[in-house]
């Protein structure tokens, strides 16, 4: 269970992702609600990444939908094309951002976040919902990120599939 989750906190961040991915697919494994398993997902994540803010969008009619997350409070409503979620829901396509005030539209739900990665969860061919990562450091996603959260991804449209 997630209470169980120990990593040493002074391996490198691919290591913390190896031992991590196991232990998000045994928490999820079982368990049917996709809520349930988004919530312990995220946990997990924060827990042993320690990331400012992790959370998901579920796309609703013509609009990103705020979902489970863990951090600070954040923008409810995201329509497509907007801001770097609605972005990454138009495109379908992962998006990393080294200095947020460098992307056109980001759309600041907190003055902390310097950094930031979406990647879209498809379901039957669409995008169904957008996994937001923010950092309050600069520059602080790269593709060793980008690999390891599209595993993630991977396990929550598995979850999807049922
Ligand atoms: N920065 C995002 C909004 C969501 S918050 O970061 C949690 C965006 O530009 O879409």
């Amino acid at each position: 269970m997630a209470e169980d989750i120990t990593i040493d906190h002074t391996i490198s961040k691919e290591e913390k992702y190896k031992q991590l991915i196991p232990l998000i697919k045994a928490v999820v494994e079982g368990e049917r609600d996709i809520f349930a398993n988004l919530g312990n997902t995220i946990a997990a994540l924060k827990s042993v990444l320690g990331f400012f803010w992790i959370g998901f969008y579920i796309v609703k009619e013509d609009e990103l939908v705020l979902g489970p997350f863990q951090g600070s409070v954040a923008c409810t409503r995201i329509k497509k094309g907007k801001g770097v979620c609605g972005t990454c829901w138009e495109k379908g396509e992962v998006i990393i951002v080294p200095d947020v005030d460098q992307f056109p539209g980001h759309i600041a739900c907190s003055s902390l976040s310097k950094s930031e990665i979406v990647l879209p969860v498809f379901h039957r061919g669409q995008v169904l919902m957008v996994f937001d990562i923010d950092s309050d450091v600069l520059n602080d996603f790269d593709a060793i990120d980008e690999k390891y959260l599209l595993e993630v991804v991977k396990i929550i449209e598995d979850l999807l599939e049922g």
